[in-house]
């Protein structure tokens, strides 16, 4: 389910292969190392010590929060993910993104908040009812199975139940903006997995970068682990998958409209507008 590339050999294929499941996992790229150097030179000035460990500082919580708030809207990072994307022959001309995040996720399992988290089984699109995004994923340090991303890919085609006809970006995203923080982040679902689901686990290492459709039902590990992982996403969608219909199927997805307002185009910075 996993294929380890260097770069797209034929970018038609990679977007079809996406959109039906496949997972790509990008090594050996020049850009992706040079993002976490840079994002730790970041954290450096800041904090100097063993990240993996950050959890066992008696102010863990209140370093976290201050990391978080450094590292956002960072336009180094931004700016060399774009290079990373034009190393792997990923065409970014017609390309939108949302923000570059870096996220920490607690040792501790229970310990996840908004500001250090780890999160529950969702699928990306639930957030923004929009089937040609694309996640991209990378781990900053090293990390294990302890403190990763889980994935359910015979989730992929399958509907589960889940509160997408009652949630709103533009809600939590008001409520945020207010420091409120009693609306749930994104849907969530509304019943367990079937019994002897598969589990599936990601090993990766940092310099590696993970893509994959923003459909795929996945969650961070939920046991407690030795390790703090620090990692950073972002998401993408292409006009030309829209325009082309090449896009993953909803399933299960019942927001009542879409939200584009969250990608902006990677050279205009115009944010991006669909019309269906
Ligand atoms: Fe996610």
């Amino acid at each position: 389910m996993i294929e380890a590339i260097t770069s797209i050999k034929n970018f038609n294929e990679f977007k079809k292969s996406i959109f039906k499941g496949k997972i790509f996992k990008f090594h050996n790229s020049e850009f992706a190392f040079k993002i976490i150097s840079e994002i730790k030179k970041e954290i450096k000035n800041y904090y100097d010590k063993d990240l993996s460990f950050i959890h066992t500082e008696e102010n863990a919580e209140i370093i976290s929060k201050d990391l978080i708030r450094i590292l956002k809207n960072n336009k180094l990072f931004l700016k060399i993910f774009k290079n990373f994307l034009k190393e792997i022959n990923f065409n970014i001309d017609d390309c939108h993104r949302d923000k570059f995040v870096v996220r920490i996720s607690p040792a501790e399992f229970k310990r996840a908040n908004y500001e250090a988290s780890r999160i529950g089984i969702h699928r990306d699109t639930w957030g923004t009812n929009i089937f040609e995004q694309i996640n991209w994923w990378a781990p900053i340090n090293n990390i294990d199975i302890s403190n990763t991303l889980i994935f359910y890919p015979e989730y992929f085609n399958k509907p589960i139940i889940n509160t997408t006809d009652n949630w709103d970006l533009d809600t939590y995203l008001t409520r945020r903006k207010l420091g409120k923080f009693n609306y749930p982040s994104a849907p969530k679902l509304k019943e367990d997995l079937q019994k002897n689901t598969r589990v599936f686990p990601i090993n990766i290492k940092p310099g590696e970068v993970l893509c994959f459709s923003g459909s795929h039902l996945h969650r961070s590990s939920k046991e407690d682990s030795k390790i703090t992982r620090f990692s950073y996403e972002i998401r993408t969608v292409s006009t030309s998958d829209i325009e082309n219909k090449i896009k993953a199927p909803n399933v299960d997805c019942e927001l009542k409209k879409q939200y584009p307002k969250i990608f902006k185009h990677f050279y205009s910075n115009e944010t991006l507008k669909i019309s269906r």
